[in-house]
């Protein structure tokens, strides 16, 4: 059999007919098929079809004169030399949702095992999502101004392939700005078609974070005596607002970083001599912020480059270090959130059983009077003591009751007077509460990246 031939026997194999599975096939008009050559390179999903693709049965439906998200897709192929008959499209649901709505979860997971034939058969080795729902199916729930554009290199169905989430082109359609991302994304697809662009690998590096004490310990740390460039980043601690240093963190090489505490004046002294020189560039991710931390701890950066202003001036980035650092780096840093939270959940846990275990005559809230069908009656409040019992037992109960954000949000300021009179305020905790090791390790992060960000960025900006 010749080639055209078998691809011919292919598609009939995953042409669907007459399916029932899902509540789609009440209200569609046509099944809309895949289509393009077997086996096939690079693959193009869209979430679903439009009314355009349910009266042709074609996906991404195109006709001249009439603007549709598949007159987009045939130009921007064009316009990075590509053409329709090179790629094959498809969509992760074949039948149209209602109004042009998301498909939902169950009609994705009843079309999916067409789809898992489709990847099989046609053996992309590249997978083109278009738009939220379609890159969903492949790398989850994810936020598509991070990931779009990015060829993540990964093992999806059994086998290497790279799935790249685009923007969709509709979106280009109806909102101006997208314009410029949408094309942006296109172009990636095209060099990552011609083998232009290597896929990011997000297996992480190994990584040196380490904590400098002494003055060995810094003439050690790599690049600090060479190097004319240094990444640094703060953390702060105690009240939101008052931002008190607890350390900086340095880089002046790759996968390196290196925390010094912010009362280890000798230590502080000697990076403030390295950035007090005019001819070392001091990289920081928003300088606004960390340049009056640093103040406070007597460090004086002469000559500073930020990367943010590099990435809004680029346009097309985010400004955000994580999502900069997912894109460019393939580093998937941990949120703030994600490593202080925990210890916040369980001191305040310990905070009010320690308050609900107390041996202490706590005042009464007053009865007040209410009048019910003209009748006078005495009102008597709940009091704290019962209400955070009720709380804790909500939480020990379900395990993601925020017991934090209803004591500081939902309890008024003068009936936690008392108890904060016994045991203080209860206060979010922070980096210096956490395990030595995890603190360490996501403040070092910041700056390493921001270090390796400075050379991508700086390159971008210059092209
Ligand atoms: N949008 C999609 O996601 N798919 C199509 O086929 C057409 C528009
Ligand atoms: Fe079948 Fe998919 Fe259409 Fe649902 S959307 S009826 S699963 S072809």
């Amino acid at each position: 059999m010749n080639g055209s031939k078998r691809s011919k026997q292919l598609m009939t194999e995953l042409i669907v007919e007459n399916c029932t599975k899902c509540a789609l096939h009440r209200t569609r008009n046509r099944i809309v098929n895949g289509v393009g050559p077997i086996p096939c390179r690079i693959l193009f999903l869209g979430e679903g079809p439009g009314s355009g693709e349910d009266k042709s049965g074609i996906p991404f439906y195109y006709k001249q004169w009439h603007s549709s998200a598949g007159k987009e897709l045939n130009q921007l192929l064009q316009q990075n030399r590509m053409n329709r008959d090179m790629v094959y499209i498809d969509n992760v649901v074949k039948c149209r949702p209602p109004g042009n709505r998301d498909p939902l979860p169950e009609e994705m997971r009843a079309c999916f095992e067409y789809l898992r034939n489709t990847v099989e058969l046609v053996d992309p080795t590249v997978i083109v999502t278009i738009g939220k729902v379609s890159t969903s199916v492949f790398l989850g729930d994810v936020n598509m101004d991070i990931v779009h554009g990015v060829p993540h290199a990964g093992l999806f169905q059994g086998k290497f392939r790279t799935v790249l989430p685009v923007y969709h082109p509709a979106y280009g359609l109806k909102n101006a700005s997208m314009i410029n991302k949408v094309s942006s994304d296109f172009r990636t697809v095209g060099r990552v078609f011609r083998n232009q662009t290597k896929p990011v690998s997000f297996d992480s590096k190994q990584k040196k974070y380490e904590i400098v004490e002494t003055c060995s310990d810094l003439l050690n740390a790599e690049g600090f005596v060479e190097s004319s460039i240094i990444a640094i980043d703060t953390e702060t601690v105690g009240d939101k607002d008052l931002h008190k240093p607890w350390c900086l963190t340095f880089s002046c090489a790759d996968a390196t970083g290196y925390m010094v505490k912010a009362d280890n004046y000798k230590i502080i002294e000697l990076v403030n001599m390295k950035v007090q020189d005019p001819n070392i560039k001091t990289i920081m991710h928003n300088a606004l912020f960390d340049l009056a931390v640093l103040e406070n701890m007597g460090i004086f950066p002469v000559n500073v480059w930020d990367t943010m202003i590099a990435a809004y001036l680029l346009q097309t980035e985010p400004q955000g270090l994580k999502g900069l650092a997912y894109r460019h780096l393939g580093l998937k840093m941990s949120e703030y959130s994600e490593v202080v939270t925990p210890y916040t959940v369980e001191k305040t846990l310990n905070y009010l059983l320690d308050y609900l275990n107390f041996d202490y005559p706590w005042s009464k809230p007053d009865p007040y009077e209410v009048i019910v069908k003209g009748e006078r009656k005495m009102k008597k409040p709940r009091s704290l003591h019962s209400k955070t019992m009720q709380a804790v037992k909500k939480h020990t109960n379900d395990g993601v009751y925020d017991l934090f954000k209803w004591w500081s949000k939902n309890v008024d300021k003068e009936e936690k007077f008392e108890v904060e009179a016994v045991f203080g305020e209860l206060v979010e905790s922070d980096l210096s509460e956490v395990e030595f090791g995890a603190a360490l390790n996501y403040a070092c992060q910041d700056a390493d990246a921001t270090y390796q960000l400075y050379y991508i960025l700086k390159e971008r900006l210059e092209q």
